[in-house]
């Protein structure tokens, strides 16, 4: 899983000094290792990189790639049971039925699930002030409850609320660089789904190949840590572009019933900020790159999201909702959710109707109004005002808020860029001393890996 943040920022840190950037460069490409290559590139445009995302052989995902042990470090405890990290294989197809299984619902109740989510919490925020909130951490909770709820079909009680978000915040966290893992703040919710899980309180049919505890890492890595964590970011990506073009916001408030804008604008906002910087597969046969390239087995195939969203149109950095009026999203250069050949997202029908619903129910209440910079990593949790719909704020007193949100996030950009250099490097360190992706291959029977001891990528 490399999501947002995953891969830490480097053209989105324009600010950054560039001996920083240079290090942290040097650090990721030390655990990628030399067998690496990123799609699309200078040589190999967009049609290369559909050829080989959508190759069946492209599709190794954890054993034998030094990335693995980062990626399962970030993502512990149960990485090796995580949908996304799981090898081809029947494991990986009884997870990905469970998965189905729990995402499944009509597409009216699962938004009006949403909409319920997120107006309790914004029932917490004043109705007679304007307040300053940073929205990932605004919505998380909410679809802490939201994903709660697809589980165990119950509402949530406020522990578990707690639980979750603690959780998938911390994993967030560590993903961008931005704070260490805490193990205990994880450990303390798969206590809990332990419990539930014995207790047979999950009304679903669990994977039956996993083991109980397995059972409780899949729930925990797949339905409360990346559901609640991609919900909430990608909903931060969407309300802090409303945020930052008043223009669109204003048209998306005044036709709450307009399907077909809200979703042109959430195209366009996952266009420009995709959840996923990276995908990446390790290949596990031959596949041939151009005339003259072959990549073997056991390459790090690197697919950049944001590299491809940007070719094929028209002034591509510009944030402009508009252009889907005439662009079909299945014509266009635009992979949110993956690719349909090749293990995509399970949500792919759930997340915009579940975004639709917790876009308008934000603006029913509140105008949003924020200066602060908006990149694909989001490592600042989307600094924005809530102004309440009835109030009238004195334009001074907003304007010296706009100031403030503007200047603060000046400040702490710089004194995050170094402190996420810092983390992620002892993070780094850290992942590779315990190798945990490279133990779990090595003491595996054989057959848990297509490409295990094939001598695949060591950084
Ligand atoms: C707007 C929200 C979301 C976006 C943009 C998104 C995006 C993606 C993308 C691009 C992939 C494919 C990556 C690859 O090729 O390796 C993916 C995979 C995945 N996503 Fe999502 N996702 C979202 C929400 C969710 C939610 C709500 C869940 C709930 C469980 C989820 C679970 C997964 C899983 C399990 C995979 C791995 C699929 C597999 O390997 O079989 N995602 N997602």
């Amino acid at each position: 899983m490399v999501r947002s943040g995953t891969k830490p920022a480097t053209a989105d840190t324009w600010w950054l000094p560039r001996g920083v950037v240079a290090l942290r460069g040097r650090i990721f490409e030390k655990v990628n290792g030399d067998r690496t290559v990123t799609l699309p590139d200078a040589a190999h445009g967009p049609d290369v990189f559909e050829r080989v995302y959508a190759h069946p052989a492209a599709n190794g995902r954890s054993a034998g790639a030094g990335l693995s042990d980062l990626f399962w470090y970030w993502l512990s405890p149960g990485p090796e049971v995580h949908q996304e990290h799981l090898e081809p294989g029947e494991r990986y197809e009884d997870v990905a039925a469970a998965t189905r299984r729990m995402l499944a619902g009509s597409s009216a109740e699962l938004a009006a699930a949403a909409g319920r989510a997120v107006a309790r919490v914004l029932d917490t925020v004043p109705d007679t002030r304007i307040s300053l909130v940073r929205l990932r951490d605004l919505v998380m909770p909410a679809w802490a409850e939201f994903c709660y709820e697809m589980v165990f079909r119950e509402p949530c009680p406020p522990r578990a609320r707690e639980l979750i978000t603690a959780h998938a915040d911390d994993v967030i966290n560590a993903l961008k660089c931005t704070g260490l893992r805490h193990p205990g703040r994880r450990a303390r919710l798969t206590a809990y789904l332990r419990e539930r899980v014995a207790a047979g309180d999950v009304p679903h049919e669990l994977p039956a190949s996993l083991s109980p505890q397995e059972q409780v890492h899949y729930l925990q890595g797949t339905m409360f840590n990346t559901a609640v964590v991609q919900l909430s970011e990608a909903t931060a990506h969407v309300l802090l572009a409303l945020a930052r073009h008043p223009e669109v916001q204003q048209r998306v408030w005044a036709h709450p019933d307009d399907d077909r804008y809200l979703t042109h604008v959430l195209d366009e906002t996952m266009r420009l900020y995709p959840l996923f910087g990276i995908a990446h597969r390790i290949t596990t046969d031959a596949i041939p790159l151009d005339e003259h390239t072959t990549l073997p087995a056991g390459s790090v195939v690197c697919f950049s999201y944001p590299g491809y969203h940007a070719t094929g149109y028209d002034r591509p950095d510009a944030f402009d909702p508009d252009r889907w009026d005439t662009l079909s999203a299945k014509d266009a250069h635009f992979i949110p959710f993956g690719v349909a050949a090749n293990r995509p997202c399970p949500a792919w029908r759930l997340s915009p109707l579940v975004l639709r619903a917790a876009v308008r129910e934000v603006l029913r209440r509140f105008r949003l109004d924020s200066t602060a910079s908006h990149t694909r990593s989001n490592p600042h949790r989307a600094p924005c005002l809530l102004i309440p719909r009835g109030l009238s704020p004195q334009p001074r007193r907003t304007e010296a808020l706009r100031r403030f949100v503007r200047v603060r996030d000046g400040v702490e950009d710089v004194t995050r860029s170094v402190r996420q250099l810092v983390l992620g490097t002892v993070m780094v360190l850290h992942a590779r001393r315990q190798r945990l992706a490279e133990r779990y291959f090595e003491e595996s029977p054989a057959g848990r890996c297509p490409v295990a001891h094939q001598g695949g990528n060591r950084g």
